[in-house]
């Protein structure tokens, strides 16, 4: 079982929405997949309970940070949500079970702060320290008008954290959440641009989670990476990397844009061809 977690000290940066979409990208895939929620609010669970029945099959897990030891029988993946404020205790026993933790980071100073404390306290952490359990950050909720990707991108490479993408703030997001869906379950033409934002988080995540690095093993990152799956989950043809270049002159569906396009659809090319 590969786990991830997503975590943030910081209410409200995006991580039951990170999780959400990332637990819903899998099952679509048919793998069978586990929401875990260690947030007292329950966000997975009110989630999954407005899921339609048609929807790819997730299992709820409202876990308690003392039963993350244990696997979960039958379940490929393990997708945690973390409540805000963990740190300590908490932190250390979400990294022990975790084989890599997801930080969102929304476009503020004060959120860039607090992700620097959280990533000082999880560096120190010795199974990060040997990588036996990953670290990374994404932007999150990013306003690609105001350059807050580079921003937040440029923090990132200061403070040693490895930075693997963002997302721009849609109401896609914000409408998925509130029908128990995500973007992947919702039809391509509105949400292509937010698809091709997840390439380069998935191409991380995905060896990741094939890794288990857990459970120890041989680890061929290859052949992990060609297990991400085109994001089409309607159609069938892949969406390759070269595909979000030729849409640097396209508006992003519902959101509004410059004439020569907002900012990210600039950056986007450059860091899928720098991660290449
Ligand atoms: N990319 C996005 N675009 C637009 N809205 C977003 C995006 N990501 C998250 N949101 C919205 O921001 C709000 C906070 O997101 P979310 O609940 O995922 O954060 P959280 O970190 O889980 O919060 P908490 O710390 O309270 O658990 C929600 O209303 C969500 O719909
Ligand atoms: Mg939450």
């Amino acid at each position: 079982m590969g786990t991830i977690a997503i975590v943030s000290r910081k209410g409200g940066s995006g991580k039951s929405t990170l999780a959400t979409n990332l637990a819903s990208y899998l099952a679509r895939r048919n793998d069978s997949v586990t929401l875990g929620d260690l947030d007292h609010q329950q966000s997975m669970r009110v989630w999954l309970s407005r899921r339609p029945s048609a929807a790819p099959r997730i299992v709820g897990w409202l876990g308690d940070s003392g039963g993350l030891a244990r696997p979960l029988i039958g379940t490929q993946h393990l997708i945690l949500d973390t409540p805000g404020g963990l740190h300590g205790l908490g932190l250390a026993k979400v990294v022990m079970a975790a084989d890599a933790n997801l930080l969102p980071v929304a476009g503020s100073v004060f959120d860039r702060e607090s992700a620097s404390d959280c990533w000082n306290e999880l560096r120190a952490h010795p199974k990060v320290a040997s990588g036996r359990c990953r670290v990374a950050a994404l932007g999150m909720r990013l306003d690609g008008r105001t350059g807050a990707g580079e921003i937040t991108e440029d923090w990132a490479a200061s403070v040693g954290l490895p930075y693997i993408g963002a997302l721009r703030a849609a109401q896609v997001y914000v409408r998925a959440v509130e029908n128990g869906i995500s973007i992947f379950d919702m039809p391509e033409t509105v949400t292509q641009v937010d698809r091709l934002q997840w390439l380069p988080i998935l191409a991380w995540v995905d060896p990741v989670l094939g890794q288990g690095l857990n459970e120890g093993g041989p680890t061929d990152t290859a052949q992990a990476s060609a297990r991400v799956v085109p994001l089409r989950p309607i159609t069938t043809a892949p969406v390759a990397p070269a595909v979000a270049a030729s849409v640097g002159s396209a508006h992003p569906a519902g959101d509004s844009g410059s004439s020569s396009g907002p900012p990210w659809l600039r950056w986007l090319p450059g860091f899928l061809k720098r991660r290449r």
